[in-house]
């Protein structure tokens, strides 16, 4: 059985944020992924960072991408300092050849491929009549067709360590539609249906293909900066929070999980109608 001991961080006042840490039982929650490369697109700032970090938290070795070479060295150096393993690989993950180099290099460096995260994404709040076809194939390229490229790299190696999982990072705009937002609720709900129709392709080679679908979420403000979520069910949410999720759906606890898509919502005011 696996037990845990709640602890405040120093300098924590009452009501701030706790961190959970193992406790005296030998079993291991935090090394789960020892030996497991992860790729974690979008992993410079935000949800990506924050994923990247737990991963390697629970003993991955990640793999870092996204464009700014700045944003991914401070991420591979806050997993280094906390003791795990990390590697930056400036991408763009629009660029086919790229992502290509991207894959082969995660290869070259740790021979294994076990966790795919296609995080990486762009929004932008424009009504159609005034969005143009540049707009639109940037949002639908970075945060749809990006995910197929990188599937289509990576899945000979997904499909060798015999239990492959593929994390897309979808949205509340990947289930419910919104004014304002149509190319990104286009690309999101196409990302969901790329998950779903591809757990039933991959079943049989035993990787996983799983959507999170978070809600409005604080990408800036880190958690332990942050209060205490009281009542989380009704609080905003932190990258913290998704990675949590994301966590969990890499875990062996969602070993027979496949074209799930998990909502993570918190708070989000949902005044949109499906
Ligand atoms: N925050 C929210 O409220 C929210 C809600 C629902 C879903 N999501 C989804 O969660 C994911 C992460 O969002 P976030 O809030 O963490 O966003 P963010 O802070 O803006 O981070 C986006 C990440 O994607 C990377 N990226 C963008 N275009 C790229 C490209 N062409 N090639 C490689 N990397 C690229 C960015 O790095 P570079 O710019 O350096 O390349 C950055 O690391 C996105 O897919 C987003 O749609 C977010």
């Amino acid at each position: 059985m696996l037990r845990f001991a709640v602890v405040r961080n120093e300098g924590q006042s009452e009501g701030s944020a706790l961190t959970l840490t193992q406790g005296t039982n030998p079993s291991t929650f935090g090394t789960f992924l020892t030996g497991q490369t992860a790729i974690v697109t979008g992993a410079g700032r935000g949800i990506g960072r924050a994923i990247a970090l737990a991963f390697a938290k629970a003993g991955a070795t990640v793999v870092l991408a996204s464009r700014t070479g700045e944003h991914l060295a401070a991420t591979e150096a806050e997993i280094r300092d906390a003791g795990g393993q990390a590697m930056a690989v400036p991408t763009d993950v629009t660029d086919g050849s790229a992502i290509r180099g991207l894959v082969a290099r995660a290869l070259a460096e740790t021979s294994r491929l076990d966790i795919l995260v296609n995080n990486a994404g762009v929004f932008l709040w424009k009504a159609l009549a005034n969005l143009d076809e540049a707009e639109w194939d940037r949002i639908l390229d970075t945060n749809l067709k990006a995910a197929y490229l990188l599937i289509h790299a990576a899945l000979p190696a997904l499909i060798r360590t015999g239990r492959g999982r593929i994390l897309n990072v979808s949205s509340i705009h990947g289930t419910i539609g919104d004014a304002n937002v149509v190319a990104h609720c286009a690309a999101k709900f196409g990302l969901i249906g790329l998950t779903k129709a591809l757990a039933r392709e991959l079943r049989e080679v035993g990787v996983s293909v799983n959507a999170l679908g978070p809600g409005s979420t604080d990408n800036v403000t880190r958690h332990r900066e942050s209060p205490h979520h009281d009542s989380p069910l009704k609080e905003k949410l932190f990258a913290e929070d998704i990675a949590g999720a994301a966590l969990f759906l890499v875990s062996p606890a969602a070993a027979t999980i496949s074209g799930a898509v998990l909502d993570i919502w918190g708070g989000t005011h949902v005044s949109i109608k499906g």
